[in-house]
């Protein structure tokens, strides 16, 4: 066999023919708009933030009122199709989400294949997008982005999560059921058991809190990923993967770790004191948009401290010191700055409460804005591409 003789780099041999032509941005000083801060790159119907204020809405209708008023479903229906169902609209929703729950019987083998040390936002980032593969594709090989499409994955989101939850301990996937609301489902799937009001109720409430959140980073990707026409399977891969991050979905299971190492409610101030002397940041504290307590928190901290009466209020009771210690002692070191607990703060301790069976995993309250966003479709799609320099 000749042997091939390495050649000398072609740029040593031609280097008198290149030059730099330009300076890059960061020589030339060009002032960037950090994370697009009070940008404005499009509008939505679908909720809206008002930071100053502290208040959140869903096409119009406030948190508060949405909160302890509303199911999932008939949120979910707002979202989606524009206005709160009546109730043979609500039932007939009811009747589509079940029966899209179930997975396709090869999903759940491929997930069976996965280490089992795999991260769950991991595991759903994959298997959302392998779900595409079992849906019908159009001509042009992309799948249609419908409320059809959009119920299939609000609908199959759940069993994802509980599915994988069960198969990383060694348990048999669960079969959904269709006679369940969407969150005592979910409760069922992971345990085999059907839940307990408080914690159906609690967990309803939760997604009805995370359902959307205006240009949160997940739906801005989701959005950007619409306007190329990728199709809505693609778009909720690129939330899913967007929303796992620390600093925007994955802060419960830190909260949670930090909960856990502090251990006891006397603690919280030297662990915070220790945390930022490390230059680090207090998990659930903070948000890009409020400049006062996240309106969702005060729902998540009623919550948590009702689920702990039922159970264990420890994790309550150090929630509630670490909370008090952060804005005493974020207080003191920015003196100009209010930094307020934001909604994945109370998330760790009232969905790690034994009620809830640690539902924390359970992000697919935001697939119906994902979903919605693209659905919503012509006017998103239509949407020219974000072209930021
Ligand atoms: N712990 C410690 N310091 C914090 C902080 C926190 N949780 N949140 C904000 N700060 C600091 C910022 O670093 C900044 O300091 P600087 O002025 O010295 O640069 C100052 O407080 C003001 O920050 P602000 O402009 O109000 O917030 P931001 O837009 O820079 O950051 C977050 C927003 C959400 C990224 C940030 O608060 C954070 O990382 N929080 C923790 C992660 C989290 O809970 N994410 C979920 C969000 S829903």
């Amino acid at each position: 066999m000749p042997t091939r003789v390495a050649q000398p780099g072609r740029l040593v041999e031609n280097a008198s023919n290149i030059a730099k032509k330009s300076t890059t941005m960061a020589e030339s000083g060009t002032v960037v708009d950090r994370g697009l801060e009070g940008i404005i790159v499009a509008s939505t119907q679908l909720s809206n933030v008002e930071g100053a204020e502290g208040r959140l809405t869903y096409r119009g209708y406030d948190i508060h009122d949405l909160a302890p008023n509303a199911t999932f479903e008939e949120v979910a229906y707002l979202m989606l199709f524009g206005q709160l169902p009546n109730a043979p609209q609500l039932e007939d929703f009811k009747v589509r989400l079940a029966a899209h729950r179930a997975l396709p019987a090869p999903l759940v083998e491929f997930m069976q294949t996965l280490p089992k040390t795999a991260w769950p936002m991991d595991v759903l980032r994959t298997t959302v997008s392998a779900l595409a593969h079992f849906i019908p594709q159009q001509s042009d090989g992309t799948h249609a982005s419908n409320p059809d499409s959009a119920i299939n994955l609000i609908a199959k989101t759940p069993t994802i999560v509980a599915a994988w939850d069960r198969i990383r301990r060694d348990l048999t996937a669960i079969e959904p059921r269709h006679d369940l609301s969407a969150a005592a489902n979910f409760l069922y799937m992971r345990t085999g058991e059907v839940p307990i009001i408080e914690a159906e109720r609690a967990l309803d409430m939760y997604l009805v809190l995370l359902v959307d959140h205006s240009y949160n980073a997940s739906t801005f990707a989701a959005r950007v990923c619409a306007s190329t026409r990728s199709d809505i399977y693609a778009c909720a891969t690129a939330a899913v993967a967007t929303l796992e991050g620390d600093l925007h979905g994955g802060a419960p299971s830190k909260v949670m770790t930090m909960l856990l190492e502090i251990g006891t409610p006397d603690r919280a101030e030297q662990y915070v004191r220790d945390l930022l002397g490390q230059g680090e940041k207090i998990m659930g504290m903070g948000h890009r948009e409020y400049k006062k307590r996240d309106p969702r928190a005060e729902h998540l901290e009623a919550m948590a401290k009702q689920l702990g009466e039922k159970s264990d209020p420890r994790w309550y009771e150090i929630a509630r010191s670490l909370e008090d210690a952060s804005n005493r002692v974020l207080h003191e070191l920015k003196p100009g700055k209010r930094i307020y607990a934001n909604v994945e703060f109370y998330t760790a301790p009232a969905m790690s409460s034994p009620v809830c069976s640690r539902a924390a995993g359970w992000r697919a309250g935001r697939h119906t804005s994902w979903s919605s966003s693209p659905t919503i479709g012509s006017s998103v799609r239509r949407q020219p591409i974000p072209a930021p320099r």
